[in-house]
């Protein structure tokens, strides 16, 4: 048996890796939403222009990324990054199919997204008091509130909803989060009408031990398994792992940063997304669709560490430079061995 590793859709290389499906077509489809534009973004200190924010998007449609997480309507003088949204969103509609949300922590923002024609909306509920009076200036029993009332009145408008859970392993601030309140505010969330339940290890705290508890023991006896999604961070180095332990238990759902970058200004010690190219890696290895291109993604980290000024990219991206130039390198033998074209 031959194995040939799927490099999606605009591939311009190949190599050779298992995976264990016999045919691209027959494989389990995951979808991967990129959120560098929003979560990545909203923590650096250089400012990222409209024109770039664009130039990224359009790098990460071409790499074949079906879901981004364009940027959030909050106030502009939390998060000076997202000043130029309805902008964003703008450019973002014009690359449809691509999927694009935005952040939108209560009415007034989704009053904005709606003016700029957003058509996914996400609401941020952290799972403990203190983490959501510094991020959004609001008790948990007000966020919760306002939250609900976010979905209830997007959902009645026709957009599309995902419900975040940031802080759902442990708080930067009051430590390890009770799994029964994670299933208490996602059950609420899901009542007022989010279409995904976004779990979210805002600090990267969590490993895969601590995934599969929270999941097995409280959320997925309670909560369909095709709403959820997991949003890892890779402060510890356990985002795939952790990725993993969720597509083990049926999760399909994942957010990723490109280049891995991301944090959250409010929240000391979160450092980056989990790298959607580490992700996008092991899913493919490990026999799933992703519909995302290897070497797309390395061209789109090339230009997010151009924007930003610094070398950026996951903990595959070495060795997958080096594929991607060995394969040029042998341009024949590659089209030769390669089934999957
Ligand atoms: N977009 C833009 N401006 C907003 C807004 C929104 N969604 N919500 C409120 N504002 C404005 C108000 O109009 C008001 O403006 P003014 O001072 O010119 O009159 C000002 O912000 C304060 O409004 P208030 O309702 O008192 O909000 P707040 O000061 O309690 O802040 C948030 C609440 C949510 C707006 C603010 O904390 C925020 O934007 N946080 C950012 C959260 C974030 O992005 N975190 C990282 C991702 S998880
Ligand atoms: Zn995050």
């Amino acid at each position: 048996m031959s194995f040939v590793l799927h490099w999606g859709r605009p591939a311009t290389a190949m190599s050779t890796l298992p995976h264990l499906s016999p045919s691209p077509d027959l494989r389990e489809r995951v979808v991967v939403t990129d959120v560098a534009l929003r979560d990545g973004l909203q923590n650096q200190t250089q400012h990222v222009g409209t024109a770039d924010k664009a130039a990224l998007m359009r790098a990460l449609a071409a790499a074949g990324v079906p879901s981004i997480e364009a940027t959030s309507f909050v106030s502009p003088r939390a998060v000076p990054q997202m000043a130029d949204a309805t902008a964003v969103i703008a450019e973002a509609l014009a690359l449809a199919p691509l999927r694009a949300s935005a952040l939108t922590p209560n009415l007034k923002g989704l009053e904005r997204a709606l003016a700029a024609g957003a058509q996914e909306v996400a609401v941020v509920l952290s799972c403990t008091e203190t983490m959501n009076l510094k991020n959004i200036n609001m008790s948990l029993a007000e966020a919760t509130r306002v939250s609900c009332e976010t979905l209830r009145a997007a959902r009645a408008q026709g957009l599309a909803t995902r419900g975040y859970l940031a802080v759902a392993f442990e708080c930067p601030f009051e430590g390890p989060t009770p799994p029964e309140r994670v299933l208490e505010l996602g059950l609420a969330l899901l009542e007022a009408g989010a279409d995904e339940i976004v779990v979210a290890d805002t600090i990267g705290a969590a490993g895969p031990a601590q995934v599969k508890h929270l999941l097995l023991a409280r959320l997925l006896p309670h909560l369909p398994v095709d709403r959820l999604g997991l949003h890892l961070h890779d402060t510890r180095g356990m985002g795939v792992a952790n990725a993993y332990a969720g597509l083990e238990l049926g999760v399909r759902r994942f957010d990723a940063s490109v280049g891995g970058i991301g944090g959250c200004p409010f929240a000391p010690g979160a450092s980056g997304n989990v790298a959607t190219e580490d992700l996008v890696l092991m899913l493919e290895q490990s026999g799933f669709a992703t519909g995302i291109s290897l070497p797309g993604l390395t061209s789109a980290v090339d230009l997010a560490s151009s924007l930003l000024g610094r070398s950026l990219g996951g903990h595959c991206m070495p060795w997958l430079r080096r594929q991607i130039s060995r394969a040029a390198a042998e341009p024949r033998a590659t089209a030769e061995e390669s089934p999957a074209r």
